[in-house]
């Protein structure tokens, strides 16, 4: 019996392609930025199975073009790049990554934290630039982590990670989701919920961000949230870079309504060259790699690659976004 057809959109851990090669006829798109979308849309036209990764958009169009399709496998916890709808109504199962990289995202979100408040890329470029002079007591000075209050928007499992990291800083943690979590649940974790969002936006010192993107999440923080920080705040976002409106980013920090921010996901990535966001000292900008360990990294690979030929076989993808489109 032939192999079913796949298409990788971009070399990932070796381990992981040697498991796909075995049982499939595998094509990979061997180079290091994406495969452009006309050829996503030409591949998946005649595969069973697509590897896809979160820069690829896999939008009705490809879905419907590709009449053979019985799986997606995203290599990502984030599904926003696909239309979910679309491979339901197709009974196409969409395999995630959720749950490897959790850890691996919240200590990075946290050095984030760490790194903005204190000021840590600034003071790198400061020494490198030759301006360090002497000790200066009013140098570089930032914000204090210990004994301050972070303020977790979305307390799903990367949430609550970054609320373990936080107790042992002796933090105060609040939260604040569209859904309280068990009252035993916030009593394990040390962690009090805050209603409505003003309230917590107003009372953190440090925001972390950690809700999927959704038509509703959209711009979730903008300028009116932005009033409502404290001008000592720090945001941290790790989570997609349209739920934060950047150009009201852009503002709060430049006029210091907001002291800093950590970011790791931008409205458009890559960042484009003439952001204005590039020009400002009281931000860290990094390209997408909170999950980039490479044990995360090769675990996330993995799991694409089990999701994938589960859904080659008809079964369940281990780790799967829509379990309804397989339901009879
Ligand atoms: C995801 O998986 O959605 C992250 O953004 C990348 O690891």
């Amino acid at each position: 019996m032939a192999k079913p057809r796949v298409f990788v959109c971009r070399p990932i851990a070796k381990e992981a392609l040697d498991k796909i090669a075995k049982e499939t006829e595998m094509e990979l798109w061997p180079e290091e930025l994406p495969p452009p979308a006309s050829l996503i849309l030409e591949k998946t036209r005649t595969a069973d199975g697509l590897l896809s990764l979160l820069t690829d958009k896999i939008d009705a169009p490809v879905i419907n073009a590709a009449p053979r399709l019985r799986v997606i496998s995203n290599m990502a916890v984030g599904f926003d790049n696909i239309d979910i709808k679309e491979a339901t109504k197709r009974h196409i199962p969409v395999g995630i990554t959720s749950g490897v990289l959790t850890d691996t995202t919240a200590d990075f979100a946290f050095a984030l934290l760490m790194a903005a408040a204190r000021r840590v890329a600034e003071a790198d470029r400061y020494t490198r630039q030759g301006k360090w002079k002497t000790w200066g007591p009013l140098v570089l000075l930032g914000q204090d982590i210990h004994h301050a209050t972070l303020g977790i928007i979305g307390l799903g499992r990367i949430g609550k990670e970054m609320a373990k990291r936080a107790s042992g800083f002796n933090m105060k943690v609040l939260y604040h989701d569209s859904v309280r979590c068990p009252v035993d649940e916030e009593k394990r974790l040390g962690i009090q919920y805050v209603d409505k969002l003003p309230s917590l936006l107003s009372q953190s010192d440090f925001i972390s961000i950690h809700v999927p993107l959704t038509p509703d999440t959209r711009h979730f923080l903008g300028e009116k949230e932005f009033a409502l920080m404290k001008p000592t705040a720090v945001l941290v976002n790790t989570s997609r870079g349209p739920v934060i409106d950047q150009e009201a980013l852009y503002q709060a920090l430049k006029n210091h309504k907001i002291f800093g921010a950590g970011i790791d996901v931008t409205e458009t990535e890559p960042i484009p060259a003439d952001d204005p966001l590039l020009t400002l000292e009281n931000i860290i900008i990094a390209p997408h790699i909170a999950s980039a360990s490479v044990p995360t990294r090769t675990k996330m690979a993995m799991i694409a690659a089990e999701n994938l030929l589960a859904g080659l076989r008809g079964e369940m993808p281990p780790n799967c976004a829509n379990p309804e489109a397989l339901k009879k």
